[in-house]
């Protein structure tokens, strides 16, 4: 992970595929954008947008700028067009196949001139902001023309969005290919989650204070639960969801990512090799998830923030009998000195009662009852909360005695406020990511390792579902907290999940 980021990266090229995409407009050229303003994009930098529709570069330089210019405002802000010149200096479309090898040829051709116009030292960062399916296709055909190969001094580094694949066996396969042509050292297989500062933290706290990894276990922590929960539904994308649903879509990637970060051994270094390897080595000791383990939901009609909102299978896209979950919940064990007997307890749903994404730390009970007006089961238990999103926090719930003659207790919180400490810098959650490719850090990338330990994990229970027809769908109503399915996983360890809000 890169210190304080500071230093440049080296002039580069940027190479992006899915140019007229969403994640191009949304998130890459804003980050680009944020970069510049922190003076951490490359001195000489060349962006080459590849897709298939019809545009010339300046169309296609004109469309980004529109669009950041509007974002910027609707956030009362004004394009700064000294940092818009930053990203855009060099910028050139290329209409172009991602099927056909003549694509690439001529990528070729662009990046060799290129390089020699701006003396770029042969660095190029291909961008896979493409549907899933061309992921593959891409790679190999970079690796057909040569265009993955690393020269003398120069790098060659591809950037892979999510989903890295839909299961185990296309996840190994993907691996496989991109390994083909390219070195694990190549590859940036991106979870966004990490690019949140939140997420990010969650290291320095228990790495960088002696207060909380001595109690970072079995002796002190009673369970853990992790909530990744949303308001809003699919937002119109039926087709993407009806193949995916809520666990591949998220608990592979993102609820394990929270896992890891919040489970993992400490590293002996912040060296990239050291953090993923105390990753990897964490999820080999998850507990493989039985059916009995997870509990799948979909949401029916409701009030979502006060307004009406569809039921799922009423979404554009989506089939009238759809099976497919919108939520899931499940209970996790891991295998380990360190956890053994602590359940952690994750869940993530589309149309719940807030957006809200936080991991909460459950301590065990003071031993006995000092206070003999309040038994020791009524005292509430301290909990650590690490609020990833919104109003980003920390929080600490403990007991304290209420001002007055009686000795009577109180639960009451400590909070430190992201927003009170720093002056945060506008920020898309894409810019260290960005700005860690271009240095060559991969810390906060997933290793083949990892991902396909991920989808592992996951993988009785895809196909324990694909056997067998969800009953009772849907089976929460939208602006619900989900399912009681899930309120019955956790009573029946005798817990009950915290409020989503
Ligand atoms: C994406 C999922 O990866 O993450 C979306 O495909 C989800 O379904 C999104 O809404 C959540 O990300 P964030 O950053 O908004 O919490």
């Amino acid at each position: 992970m890169s210190g304080s980021h500071k230093e440049p990266p080296p002039s580069c090229a940027i190479v992006i595929f899915g140019a007229n995409g969403d994640l191009t407009k949304r998130l890459i050229v804003p980050a680009l954008y944020n970069l510049a303003r922190g003076g951490m994009l490359p001195e000489r930098l060349a962006l080459i947008g590849v897709d298939h529709n019809d545009k010339t570069s300046g169309q296609w330089r004109d469309a980004l700028r529109d669009f950041l210019a509007q974002t910027l405002e609707k956030s009362g802000d004004k394009i700064d067009d000294k940092l818009w010149s930053a990203v855009s200096r060099s910028m050139t479309f290329l209409r172009g196949d991602f099927e056909k090898g003549e694509t690439y040829k001529q990528l070729n051709d662009l990046l060799a001139a290129t390089d020699k116009q701006q003396n770029l030292g042969g660095n190029v960062l291909f961008y896979m902001a493409v549907a899933d399916r061309f992921f593959a296709t891409i790679a190999a055909k970079l690796g057909e023309a040569g265009l993955a190969a690393q020269t003398e001094g120069g790098f060659r580094r591809l950037i892979v969005e999510k989903p890295f694949g839909h299961d185990l066996e296309s996840a190994r396969a993907l691996n496989a290919c991109l390994l083909k042509y390219l070195k694990e050292e190549q590859i940036y297989r991106i979870d966004h989650f990490l690019g949140k500062e939140t997420v990010q933290n969650i290291m320095a706290l228990r790495f960088a204070n002696g207060l909380f990894e001595p109690i970072w276990n079995r002796d002190r922590i009673d369970h853990v639960q992790i909530t990744v929960a949303e308001n809003i539904g699919i937002e119109g994308r039926g087709n993407f969801y009806e193949k995916t649903g809520a666990l591949r879509d998220m608990v592979p990637n993102h609820l394990f990512q929270l896992v890891a970060m919040t489970a993992m051994e400490p590293p002996v270094s912040f060296d990239a090799e050291a953090i993923r390897a105390k990753k990897a080595e964490m999820f080999k000791a998850v507990h493989p998830l039985t059916l009995g383990d997870v509990v799948r939901g979909q949401y029916d009609s409701g009030m979502v923030a006060e307004k009406p909102a569809a039921a799922y299978r009423k979404e554009a896209n989506v089939a009238p009998d759809s099976n497919v979950e919108t939520f899931v919940a499940m209970r996790l064990l891991i295998d380990n000195w360190r956890w053994a007997g602590v359940p952690f307890y994750l869940r993530t749903g589309k149309r719940l009662a807030a957006r809200s994404t936080e991991i909460a730390i459950r301590f065990k009970r003071a031993p006995y009852a000092l206070f003999r007006e309040t038994p020791v089961e009524e005292l509430d238990a301290d909990w650590l909360i690490l609020r990833v999103q919104p109003d980003e926090s920390i929080r600490l719930r403990f007991n304290a005695k209420r001002p007055g003659p009686t000795m009577a207790l109180e639960s009451v919180a400590m909070e430190f406020k992201y927003k009170d400490w720093f002056q945060q810098a506008p920020a898309v959650g894409y810019e260290t990511l960005i700005y860690d490719c271009l240095i060559g850090d991969q810390t906060l990338f997933q290793r083949a390792d990892q991902v396909e330990a991920a989808w592992g994990v996951v993988e009785p229970v895809l196909k324990g579902w694909a056997g067998t027809a969800p009953r009772h769908f849907p089976n929460y109503a939208a602006g619900s907290e989900g399912p009681s399915a899930a309120n019955d996983l956790l009573a029946r360890d005798g817990r009950s999940w915290r409020t989503i809000k």
